[in-house]
């Protein structure tokens, strides 16, 4: 049988120090996260906001640092959050990674000072919606292709201000 993958732990440590500079004054609540992503790891903690809904999760920052600087491809990812028991990642930050991982991308995710549950994101968010799936909507001959990401661009309304609606009212 495979052991863990030996980057995770690695993974697991920056996750930890990320978590220490969550901002989390409303839920108490922090979570770290680390991706590793053209061999580089990029890892970034909750940040909360007055505004609660605003707040966003570890797991985002850290792939919107990756995806930042140039990287489309996440390959191992780790989770550090909650206090004896690990807390999974939500499912928003569930389908956010998964548009950057394959399904097997290993991902590990802890408790501070506990031991990791290591999966793949594939057992994490089964059946999931991707690119993919906006693709072949979009070939010729699929059913919704008249509305496809073509046509989609081509019926919405332009939004006010915008400079081909303002052109529309000068003529
Ligand atoms: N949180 C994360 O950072 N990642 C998750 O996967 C679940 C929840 C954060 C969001 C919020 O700041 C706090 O944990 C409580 O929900």
């Amino acid at each position: 049988m495979k052991g863990p993958d030996p980057r995770l732990a690695g993974l697991l440590r920056a996750a930890a120090r990320a978590r220490a500079r969550a901002y989390a004054p409303y839920s108490g609540f922090q979570v770290g996260a680390a991706v590793l992503a053209g061999g580089r790891v990029f890892a970034a903690a909750n940040v909360e906001n007055s505004a609660y809904p605003l707040s966003v999760c570890a797991e985002r920052n850290a792939v919107a640092m990756a995806i930042a600087a140039g990287h489309r491809r996440i390959e191992a990812v780790a989770v550090v959050g909650g206090e004896g028991q690990p807390a999974a990642p939500c499912g928003g930050c569930r389908q956010v990674l998964s548009e950057f991982c394959a399904p097997r991308t290993p991902i590990a995710y802890a408790a501070s000072g506990g031991g990791a549950v290591t999966t793949t994101i594939a057992a994490l968010l089964p059946h999931s919606f991707g690119p993919a799936d906006l693709l072949r909507a979009a070939e010729p001959g699929s059913r919704s292709s008249a509305r496809g990401l073509a046509g989609i661009r081509r019926t919405a309304p332009p939004a006010r201000g915008t400079r081909s609606s303002a052109r529309r009212r000068s003529r």
